[in-house]
């Protein structure tokens, strides 16, 4: 007898079977490891192939042998339990998933991708704190580790803080830092919930008029500058809470009026500036009082005074007064070479929009603009480009048709398009590229024509694509109507938010419809008529009223929701789009608007012989599920008409579903 025989196979068919694993060969692989198996029957390397490979493979059963072979043979192997938790994952298993990924953490205690595998089981389980808890416990022991960071975005777009989560501080300051990890208005109100749990950071807000006035300016600003967590926030988005506003309107006031007692410290000038950069960003939404009119028309003679007569700098008066005015309306500061100091002033205020100005001249367009709907909506998009955003939620990494299809859950039979390797897509509306540049990153190898009939915010778009480094995506300016002048059909169309604000949203669709390709998919985006019936309330009081949609009227009508105590404003004062001014014009201001119920969606689907095969919006789906108890009836429009008849505000965020030809 031969003893000795190694148990492992010799290097060169280890290598061999690397290499075939690294080359995604499975087939070829399964064959060489299966026969390699009968001459190396206990080899750890051959059972952690295989079951590696059945895995890739899809099949899950074979996989769990060799994975479980590995641990009889190995029991303290932490990546065997870790891959049996993969296994369970992937067919649904989730609590002994969570058994083994618990029992990898607990021989490997530093195993980070497993605590952020932990994370995403009870994130898939709805036990949101318990998912950030291991998230954090991913991160700690990996600070660099991407998908947590991500994962834990996810799960606060929906999460408020009841109990403070130790450590996590440091941790959203770096989500908020990256520009590509989540938008940050989708987690302001999870962040907003945290900051609040400090009790003093609450009380602040919350203080009382005489007890907050007797607090020294510089005191007060001092304060608030040790949240770095808020004035990072504040940088980022319009922060969407009533209580904040109030106070942010007054401390600007108050800097205003007491300029000239500021002391100049660099905490000072970091809150300024970040209360300067929220005010840019809301588009000037605050109220300004006629105080502050004259109080401003000083400040600026004052700054001119500093500066062109004196010679002397006037940083901070320049600052304050940034947060109430878009210092680009001012023809004598601009030339001043102190402006280009103040960093971010600079940037905003002057560079950004030369830098859209010189785009908009290079911008093509399919044709002219013809149809009166289209250009009115035009020039409220010309005056008002929206969404207007900084950061964006960018994919992981793109993916191949394939594996977006399967991650979406389409009810697609197999076809051509899934094979297909570079798909030409269409963004029919695309604003100002947030939906574009998103769709680049996840497609894999996707070349993208991006149209809108506004050319300001197409410059807005074009920017922000150069900014991210996107050159695959092509930007015109056209009016969906157009389409067919491209001479062109697209894999995948989508369409979020703009077939509602078109005269005849069917006449839209179709123009749609006809440049796809007979197997290709259109996403739509579209509002719902149960849960926008506030809206409607509002849109016809304003309507009533005859109030034309400009700056003033706009933050007049603002003023008077934010003190009236009506209950059909609730739900509109907790919308995040309340908050900037071309997000309220948009949503309860705009010139044109439809809504729609499943029905009616259904029944233009019929009449454009198109298929609805399902919808995207992960929240609306879990919601649904634990609705209905069960996976299948996902693609049933009926059994979703009586689900939003149960939630008439679930789809808030609009219908946002997939469709295909017949
Ligand atoms: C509410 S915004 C949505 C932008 C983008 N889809 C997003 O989700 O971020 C609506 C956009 O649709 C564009 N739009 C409206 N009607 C259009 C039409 N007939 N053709 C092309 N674009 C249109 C507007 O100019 C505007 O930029």
């Amino acid at each position: 007898m031969n003893t000795n025989i190694s148990t492992e196979p010799k290097k060169d068919e280890a290598n061999e079977l690397l290499k075939l694993f690294n080359e995604k060969k499975f087939g070829e692989l399964l064959n060489k490891a299966e026969g390699l198996r009968l001459i190396y029957p206990n080899s750890l390397l051959i059972f952690n192939i295989l079951g590696a490979s059945y895995f890739e493979v899809g099949d899950y059963k074979k996989s769990l042998v060799f994975f479980n072979n590995l641990i009889r043979n190995k029991p303290n192997y932490f990546e065997a339990y870790y891959n049996i938790g993969n296994v369970y994952t992937k067919i649904g298993k989730l609590d002994l998933a969570l058994t083994y990924y618990i029992k990898s953490t607990n021989l490997k205690k530093d195993f980070f991708e497993a605590f952020n595998n932990i994370g995403n089981i009870y994130k898939r389980k709805n036990q949101k704190s318990s998912a950030i808890v291991n998230y954090i416990k991913s991160l700690k022991i990996n600070p660099d580790f991407k998908r947590s960071y991500h994962n834990l975005a996810v799960v606060l777009q929906d999460y408020i803080f009841n109990e403070p989560i130790p450590n996590i501080e440091k941790y959203l300051i770096r989500i908020l830092e990256s520009e590509t990890i989540v938008r940050p208005i989708a987690i302001a109100n999870s962040i907003i919930s945290y900051l609040q749990l400090n009790e003093d950071f609450k009380k602040f807000f919350y203080m009382k008029d005489d007890k907050y006035k007797k607090i020294p300016i510089n005191k007060k600003i001092k304060f608030l500058s040790n949240y770095k967590l808020f004035t990072k926030l504040l940088q980022l988005c319009p922060i969407p809470n009533i209580k904040i506003e109030e106070k942010l309107r007054e401390i600007r006031k108050e800097i205003l009026l007491k300029v000239s007692i500021i002391e100049n410290r660099n905490d000072n000038f970091e809150l300024i500036n970040a209360i300067s950069t929220q005010c840019y960003l809301n588009e000037y939404i605050y109220e300004i009082s006629e105080e502050e009119i004259s109080a401003l028309k000083n400040l600026e003679e004052e700054i001119f005074k500093k500066i062109i007569i004196n010679n002397h700098s006037a940083n901070l008066e320049i600052l304050c007064l940034s947060c109430f005015k878009s210092l680009n309306d001012l023809d004598w500061i601009k030339n001043i070479k102190e402006i280009k100091v103040l960093n971010q002033v600079y940037k905003y205020h002057y560079q950004e929009k030369l830098e859209e100005e010189e785009i908009s001249k290079t911008i093509k367009s399919i044709a002219m603009i013809k149809d009166n709907i289209s250009i009115k909506v035009k020039s409220q998009y010309e005056e008002n480009p929206y969404p207007r955003w900084n950061n964006i939620g960018l994919s992981f990494a793109p993916k191949s048709l394939k594996n977006v299809i399967k991650d979406i859950n389409l009810n697609i039979a197999e076809n051509s398009i899934s094979e297909l390797s570079k798909p030409e897509i269409l963004i029919a509306g695309c604003g100002t590229g947030q939906h574009a540049i998103t769709s680049a990153s996840k497609y894999l190898n996707c070349n993208i024509t991006a149209i809108d009939l506004s050319k300001r915010s197409l410059s807005y778009a074009i920017r922000k694509a150069k900014h991210f480094k996107y050159n695959n995506i092509k930007f015109l300016e056209g009016d969906i109507l157009d389409l067919k002048r491209l001479n062109k059909k697209f894999n995948i169309i989508e369409c979020v938010g703009v077939l509602h604000h078109m005269d005849d949203p069917y006449n839209g669709w179709k123009c749609l419809k006809d440049c796809l390709r007979d197997d290709g998919l259109m996403y739509i985006g579209l509002y719902s008529e149960l849960a926008r019936q506030n809206i409607k309330l509002i849109r016809n009081e304003i309507k009533k009223m005859d109030i034309y949609p400009d700056k003033k009227n706009i933050i007049n009508f603002r003023n008077k929701i934010i003190k009236s105590n009506e209950k059909k404003y609730h739900d509109l004062k907790n919308s995040t789009d309340f908050y900037s001014l071309s997000a309220l014009r948009d949503l309860i201001f705009h010139f044109q608007e439809h809504t729609f119920t499943l029905d009616k969606i259904e029944q233009i689907l019929k009449k454009l012989n198109m298929k609805f095969i399902g919808f995207e919006d992960t929240y609306v789906l879990e919601k649904f599920k634990s609705f209905k108890k069960s996976e299948n009836q996902i693609y049933n429009l009926e059994d979703w008409k009586r689900f939003e008849n149960k939630n008439p505000r679930i789809f808030a965020g609009m219908y946002q579903f997939w469709c295909q030809k017949i």
